[in-house]
């Protein structure tokens, strides 16, 4: 029979083969290993040029792009971000919109407006839930724009989205929204305004009768859009809501700007917002037309009796706090970003900036372990210079 040995020798023979089968398989088990540990290797690297190049801001999603990066999904996910900007009225969101609207082509992005029923700015709990369920799996990435109060995704076990918000000087926003109410404003001119009526009223005189659309604790809208949907947010005064936003700002929100410094803001989101979704946005608001179109058609100026009549109220005080946080917040952010422009309004943005002028990190990585092999160690030698 086959298997039947009856001589030493054969023994032997047999043994050998076996003794040699068995290193071939460890030899292909290493080799395969190793395969794979090039592989991890290969993706680390890739992530890391990535962010060392700082170019991850140019990606484009193109099919080929998706295809460089097919095992590694991770990379993926986050290079199609979901960006929500739950705009306040009237702190010249429509022009910021416009720049979304804009470039949405050229960086391959969508941009979509979330119409919430009745002007309301609170969802329900289970309309919560389905616009993040809905805005996290559907089509990215996105830029979704809407006048609703701060959703929280995490409370829903889903992870955070970009959120990016503008504020603007509390008293002037309500100024302009009264305006807007009796003249409209140069973006839809012939729509006819709710209070279109009432337009020989100014809003001083407003003020001095006490009507009903220049009262105080009309200024409570910025602290609650950015407090979220809670009870509490939507009480005029509530220092639990105060705080809550100043929290959500430093903690939820990606980078909060203010209106008055837009250009600014456009050019920090463009570092911080991957997948070039803002590339080229700071460049683009300064030679648009269109984003400087709305404007308020008529509006008289303030008086000071006005003024000071809503600096000693405490809704005001407290706007204004969060409006001031939110200011030097991102004067800080800016002033670290860019050492060397004096942080002015708009119109003094130096023009020679570039994005190509950011420069080099002020952080290295060093000490790595396990050590590089000598293939990457002389790629890194290059690179350091
Ligand atoms: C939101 O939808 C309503 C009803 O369809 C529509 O009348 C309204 O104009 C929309 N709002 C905006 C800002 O487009
Ligand atoms: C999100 O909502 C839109 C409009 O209601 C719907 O067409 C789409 O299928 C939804 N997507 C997901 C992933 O739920
Ligand atoms: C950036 O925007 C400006 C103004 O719209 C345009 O002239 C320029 O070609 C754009 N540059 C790139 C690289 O898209
Ligand atoms: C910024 O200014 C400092 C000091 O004036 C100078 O040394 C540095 O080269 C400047 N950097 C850039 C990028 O212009």
């Amino acid at each position: 029979m086959f298997f039947r040995v009856r001589h030493q020798k054969m023994v032997h023979v047999y043994l050998l083969v076996l003794v040699i089968l068995g290193i071939l398989v460890v030899l292909g088990a290493m080799i395969a290993y190793h395969a794979l540990l090039r592989e991890q290797h290969f993706q680390i690297q890739v992530a890391v040029a990535k962010l060392a190049s700082g170019d991850s801001n140019y990606q484009r999603f193109d099919s080929s792009a998706s295809q460089y990066h097919q095992n590694s999904v991770m990379i993926l996910e986050e290079q199609k971000p979901l960006v929500i900007y739950n705009r306040v009225p009237k702190t010249g969101s429509t022009s910021f919109v416009n720049v979304a609207y804009d470039l949405h082509s050229y960086n391959a992005f969508r941009v979509l407006h979330v119409n919430v029923t009745g002007n309301s700015h609170l969802l329900s709990i289970y309309d919560q839930f389905r616009f993040i369920d809905n805005t996290t799996r559907w089509m990215r990435p996105a830029f979704y724009h809407g006048h609703f109060a701060y959703i929280d995704f995490e409370r829903y076990g889903y992870k955070k989205p970009y959120y990016v918000q503008l504020l603007r000087k509390p008293l002037d926003r309500l100024v302009s929204y009264y305006y807007f109410l009796r003249y409209g404003d140069d973006y839809r001119p012939h729509l006819v305004r709710k209070k279109h009526m009432d337009s020989s009223t100014t809003f001083d005189e407003c003020v001095e009768r006490g009507g009903s659309d220049c009262q105080a604790n009309l200024l409570w809208l910025q602290i609650p859009f950015l407090c979220g949907q809670s009870a509490d947010c939507w009480i005029p005064g509530s220092e639990w809501a105060l705080r809550q936003a100043k929290r959500n700002v430093l903690e939820k929100y990606t980078l909060v700007g203010v209106t008055e410094q837009m250009g600014e803001y456009l050019q920090m989101l463009e570092l911080v917002i991957p997948g070039g979704m803002f590339r080229n946005a700071s460049e683009h608001f300064k030679h648009s037309s269109k984003s400087h179109l709305r404007k308020t058609a008529k509006k008289y100026p303030v008086s000071r009796k006005t003024i000071q009549k809503f600096h000693e109220s405490t809704v005001w005080q407290m706007e204004n706090e969060l409006y001031a946080f939110v200011a030097r917040e991102f004067a800080f952010a800016y002033a670290k970003q860019f050492p060397n422009i004096s942080s002015g309004h708009s119109g003094t943005m130096k023009k020679h900036l570039k994005i190509s002028a950011i420069p080099p990190p002020s952080f290295r990585y060093e000490k790595i372990y396990p050590k590089p092999s000598n293939q990457q160690k002389k790629k890194k030698n290059t690179a350091r210079v």
